[in-house]
C-alpha cells in the first residue's frame, strides 16, 4: 500500500480537529484503513478516491447556509486542508486511479474517424434510449427508497453543478471560450440564484426529505459515486486537459439531455408533489448546449488543431461514456440486491439522518473477510435502507458502501 503512511498521517489530523459537529462544507474526514484490512484493494481505492475528492473540493469557494459561521471555521478548514498535504498526494493519486482509465480510452479511439466517431456516439445514445433504472423503479412498490438513493450519489457533484467545468471557462481562447460561457451562463441560472442548476436540484432534494447541505452525505456514497466526482474534477482543474474537457461536456450534455426526460416524466408519473424543474430544465436546455459544444466549439477547435484535438476529443467523449456507465451499472446493481434481500425481509428502508460518518464503513470484500468480528447491529446501503445482517453485505457489487449502525 503505497500511500498508507500518508493516509494514517492524514486521518490523524483530521480526527484531531474535526468532531462530530463539522460542517458538511468543511468536513475533511475520510475512511481509515484498519491494520487488519491493510491488504484490502477495495477499501484502500475507496480511501484514496475520499482523498482526491477532498483535494478537489479544496479548489472552490464554500460558505456554509448556517448563519453562526464563523471566519474561524473558514481559514481553519483551509489550513487543516494545507496541514493534510492534500494537494502533495493529489498527482500521484490521479496516476494511480485516473490516468490508467484514460489512457484506455485513447488506444480505443486512436485510429478511428473523428466525424465518424461522433455521429457513431449519437447513434448510440438514440438506440440505447432505455433507461435500465427507471425500468427496474416503474416495477417496484419501494421505488421511492431507490430514488432517494440516485438523488443522494448524484448529489456529490450536482450541488455545484458546472462549477468543475467553469475551470475550463477561464483564459483567453478566442469565440470558442465565449460560446462556453454562455452555456455556464445558463448552468448558473443566468445570474438569478433560484434558477441556478444547484438551487433546482436542491428543491428536488427537498421533495425526498434529503439534506441540501453540499457535501453532506459523504459518508454514504459507492466507491462509483467518488469515482465519478473525480474523474470531471482531474479534467477540469487541468488545463492541459481541456479537449478532454470538450469530449466530456458533448457526451454530458448529449446523454443527460436524454436522461433527464427519462427522470422528469418518472417524476411526474410517480411522485407528482416533488419539484421535477431540474430535471425539464436539462431535458429542454441540453439540446442546445450538446449542439453549442460540438458545432461551435469542437468542431471548429479540431479543424484549426488537427488529429491529436480529435483524439484528444474522442477519449474525453470514450471515458465519460465508460465513467457514467459504470455509475449507472452501480446503482442499478446495488437496488437489485438490495431488493432481493428485502423479498426475504432482511431489511428496514428509509435512511435515518442519526448515522454518523464516524462509523465504520465496509466493502463487499472487507464484509467478507471479517464477519465473524463484524459486531454492527445493521448496515446502512447508501440512501435506499440498512440490513438486518450485516453479513448479508458480502451479496453486494464490489465498490459498494455500507456504513454501521447501532440501532
Ligand atoms: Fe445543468
Ligand atoms: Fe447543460
Amino acid at each position: 500500500m503505497k500511500f498508507k503512511k500518508e493516509i494514517d498521517t492524514i486521518s490523524k489530523l483530521i480526527s484531531r480537529h474535526s468532531g462530530q459537529t463539522v460542517l458538511p462544507e468543511y468536513d475533511l474526514r475520510i475512511d481509515s484503513i484498519p491494520s487488519e484490512q491493510s491488504d484490502n484493494i477495495e477499501l484502500y481505492h475507496l480511501v484514496l478516491h475520499q482523498v482526491l475528492f477532498r483535494c478537489y473540493q479544496g479548489r472552490y469557494v464554500l460558505l456554509p447556509k448556517v448563519q453562526e459561521t464563523s471566519m474561524e471555521e473558514f481559514n481553519a478548514y483551509h489550513d487543516l486542508r494545507e496541514r493534510c498535504g492534500f494537494s502533495n498526494l493529489q498527482s500521484s493519486i490521479e496516476k494511480k486511479l485516473i490516468t490508467p482509465e484514460i489512457g484506455t480510452a485513447y488506444e480505443l479511439v486512436e485510429r478511428l474517424s473523428f466525424l465518424e466517431f461522433l455521429s457513431d456516439v449519437s447513434s448510440e445514445l438514440d438506440m440505447n434510449a432505455e433507461n435500465e433504472f427507471i425500468t427496474f423503479l416503474e416495477n417496484n412498490e419501494r421505488r421511492k427508497d431507490y430514488y432517494r438513493n440516485f438523488l443522494l450519489q448524484s448529489s456529490s457533484d450536482l450541488l455545484a453543478e458546472a462549477s468543475a467545468s467553469a475551470l475550463g471557462v477561464v483564459g483567453d481562447y478566442g469565440p470558442a471560450q465565449s460560446v462556453l460561457f454562455r452555456v455556464l451562463i445558463d448552468e448558473f441560472g443566468y445570474g438569478s440564484f433560484e434558477k441556478k442548476h444547484s438551487s433546482l436540484f436542491r428543491s428536488t432534494l427537498e421533495g425526498f426529505h434529503l439534506s441540501t447541505n453540499y457535501n453532506h452525505y459523504w459518508y454514504l456514497f459507492d466507491i462509483n459515486t467518488f469515482k465519478l466526482h473525480n474523474f470531471i474534477h482531474h479534467l477540469f482543474q487541468n488545463p492541459r486537459n481541456f479537449f478532454l474537457q470538450l469530449g466530456f461536456l458533448i457526451y454530458a450534455e448529449s446523454s443527460y439531455q436524454k436522461s433527464t426526460k427519462q427522470n422528469y416524466l418518472y417524476l411526474k408519473r410517480h411522485h407528482p408533489e416533488v419539484d421535477s424543474t431540474y430535471f425539464a430544465e436539462h431535458a429542454h436546455i441540453d439540446i442546445h448546449h450538446s449542439s453549442m459544444v460540438l458545432d461551435e466549439v469542437a468542431i471548429p477547435l479540431a479543424e484549426k488543431f488537427g488529429r491529436q484535438a480529435e483524439i484528444d476529443i474522442m477519449a474525453g467523449i470514450s471515458a465519460t461514456q465508460q465513467t457514467f456507465k459504470e455509475f449507472g451499472n452501480q446503482l442499478l446493481n446495488v437496488s437489485k440486491v438490495f431488493n432481493i434481500l428485502a423479498d426475504s425481509g432482511a431489511v428496514s428502508y428509509g435512511l435515518d439522518e442519526s448515522i454518523s460518518a464516524s462509523e465504520n464503513c465496509f466493502t463487499p470484500s472487507m464484509m467478507a473477510q471479517t464477519i465473524q468480528s463484524c459486531n454492527a447491529c445493521s448496515l446502512q446501503v447508501g440512501g435506499i435502507g440498512a440490513l438486518r445482517d450485516p453479513s448479508d453485505f458480502c451479496q453486494f457489487p464490489p465498490g459498494t458502501l455500507g456504513r454501521e449502525t447501532r440501532q
